[in-house]
């Protein structure tokens, strides 16, 4: 696939996926704001958008693989995260005059640990 595809493909999955979690968290807030029907236009959006956004994800070769993989993919790219991008972000903002914290998550080793209780469906 030319390295160009794969940057147009990388570009419109962030957007999808950016669009999907927006759309939801605006359905939240029309839910608490009392207007039920909008929140229901607003998920049926996010719900668009999420099968846009793994429509290109699979277009986005190698990027699913079987579950054992998947699995190592999620831990190295929470590792990533919050070993070396937030820091950065964090520090960013503190020496901007911001302040910032981290976001909770599960650590790799609390999902490691989880590891054994799963089972595959025969
Ligand atoms: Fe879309």
């Amino acid at each position: 696939m030319p390295e160009n595809t794969e940057k147009n493909l990388a570009y419109a999955f962030a957007a999808e996926s950016k669009a999907a979690v927006r759309n939801d968290a605006f359905a939240k807030k029309a839910e608490s704001d009392g207007y039920p029907q909008i929140a229901r236009l607003f998920r049926a959006i996010a719900d668009a958008e999420s099968v846009h956004a793994r429509r290109y994800l699979r277009l986005m070769r190698g990027k699913i693989g079987s579950t054992e993989e998947n699995i190592e993919t999620a831990f190295q790219n929470e590792i990533k995260a919050n070993v070396e991008e937030y820091p950065k972000l964090i520090k960013d903002a503190s020496d901007g005059g911001r302040r910032a914290y981290r976001m909770p998550s599960p650590s790799p080793a609390t999902w490691k640990a989880a590891m054994p209780s799963f089972t595959k469906r025969p």
